[in-house]
């Protein structure tokens, strides 16, 4: 973790920025730019994007406040902050569905990871041709099918374990600190080419004008898992981060800076991926590899396309790493702060549970493609139980913990700095807490479990 300062031999990040940028930086990745597309392409365009961004500003931001909240409070990992702020209670056993949840999303996540870089390596090597419909779909599945996505999955995982073991992550932010403004401008520069295809109109009718009839139980569960995911919520990662927060960050505008950027990202993917699909005659409804079909047609007709896609897919990769490096914190700062191992003891034990779980759901995609659990492939199952149970879940307890246990006098300090600032949405946010974000969870569990019907 990026050591800047010492306080009670913790590390704390020297300025508001940097609280900031790694925050922004874990929840940017592959949740906008893959799985936000793929989302909103199988639950009808517009409908979840409505669904989508109400929860990430209506659930998501209370919730993001909440576990700044207990994390800066408490300087500790996730079951350890439920500990210090309820000593002897059980509240610290929903640490435990975050350190799980925090486990399977790194299980799939490093495999989609894995073809960013394959993806990167073959554009640079101009092994790519997506001249029409049948090669995209053709070359995707060659290069993710059989062993191919083993390795890569496993290439992925040994620079996540190499940059958390050398302590290089301070490296790695501060190279995001460049790179992500430039995948930023990448996308908008995409964004633009969006407008001179074909498929412009209908691509943007799609993601933004909404069925409202289309709203149903998935669609609701698929927009409140997709918008814990894309915010990194739920599993305590941003608990664990805002632990290394300095007493000056403030935190109720750096969650509702990290939402609205992280929206920003994933409406911009949108822009970029529907009118392609549209343009080139491919289904909305492809799921996880539509991303990787699409974009490729979209370099195919820029100039220099080979130069495009190869720098997109490396600084993907590289959006990936920061995302993939808070994931592991949580369950590295656990295992040195709960089971008193070394650092370097808890990074080598959470990477090799990486690495089983990786394996895995690479494997989903060759020999164990017709393994199936309730129709779940590994890679499947994990991505659904993650996002559309355990981080919902646990933004649901974490949101009810700071609400109704957390001392509101505790609250007041962490949002006013001690006093320092002024925050005058303080009740609201209790509001929020206690009744609007767990009554609109749990109707929404109700609701896909069949109990509850809209
Ligand atoms: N928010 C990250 C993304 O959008 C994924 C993530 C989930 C990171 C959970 C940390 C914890 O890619």
């Amino acid at each position: 973790m990026t050591t800047h300062q010492k306080n009670n031999d913790r590390a704390v990040f020297a300025t508001k920025f940097a609280a900031i940028a790694t925050t922004v930086g874990s929840a940017i990745g592959l949740g906008n730019i893959w799985r936000f597309p793929y989302e909103a392409g199988i639950h009808g365009g517009g409908a979840f994007m409505i669904c989508y961004l109400a929860f990430v500003f209506i659930i998501g931001v209370p919730v993001l406040c909440a576990e700044f909240c207990m994390g800066r409070q408490t300087r500790s990992n996730i079951t350890g902050a439920y500990n210090k702020l309820a000593p002897g209670s059980k509240w610290h056993l929903a640490g435990y569905i975050g350190i799980l949840a925090s486990v399977l999303i790194l299980s799939f996540y490093s495999v989609v990871a894995g073809w960013t870089i394959e993806y990167c390596v073959s554009s640079m090597f101009g092994s790519l041709d997506f001249s029409d419909r049948e090669t995209g779909h053709e070359q995707f599945m060659q290069l993710t099918t059989g062993w191919r996505p083993v390795v890569w999955t496993v290439v992925f995982l040994l620079c996540n374990f190499y940059i958390l073991m050398r302590g290089v992550t301070k490296g790695i932010e501060r190279a995001s600190y460049i790179l992500m403004p430039l995948l930023f401008i990448l996308l908008v520069a995409f964004c633009i080419n969006s407008f001179t295809l074909p498929g412009f109109t209908e691509g943007i009718t799609f993601l933004f004008s909404p069925d409202f009839s289309k709203i149903d139980a998935s669609v609701l569960l698929g927009a409140l898992g997709q918008a814990f995911f894309s915010l990194s919520l739920g599993l305590g990662c941003m608990t664990t981060y805002a632990s290394y927060f300095n007493n000056n960050s403030r935190l109720g505008k750096t969650a509702v800076m990290t939402a609205t950027l992280d929206s920003l990202v994933a409406i911009l993917a949108g822009v970029i991926i529907f009118p392609a699909v549209f343009s080139f005659g491919l289904s909305p409804e492809a799921g996880p590899t539509l991303v990787f079909e699409v974009l490729p047609f979209i370099f195919n007709q820029l100039p220099g396309g080979v130069v495009w896609s190869t720098l997109f897919f490396l600084l993907l990769f590289l959006a990936s790493l920061t995302s993939t490096i808070s994931m592991s914190e949580i369950s590295i700062t656990f295992f040195c702060e709960e089971k008193r191992m070394s650092r370097k003891k808890a990074t080598i034990v959470s990477s090799l549970i990486a690495l089983f779980g990786g394996l895995l759901c690479a494997l989903s995609f060759g020999p164990l493609s017709n393994f199936t659990i309730f129709g779940h492939t590994f890679f499947s199952l994990f991505d659904y139980l993650s996002s559309n149970i355990c981080l919902p879940l646990g933004g649901m307890i974490c949101s009810l913990f700071v609400g109704w246990v957390v001392d509101k006098r505790v609250i007041r300090n962490q949002f006013t700095n001690g006093g320092k600032e002024k925050f005058p949405f303080l009740r609201m946010l209790v509001f929020c807490l206690r009744w609007v974000c767990p009554t609109a969870i749990f109707l929404i569990f109700l609701n896909s479990i069949g109990i509850l019907t809209l």
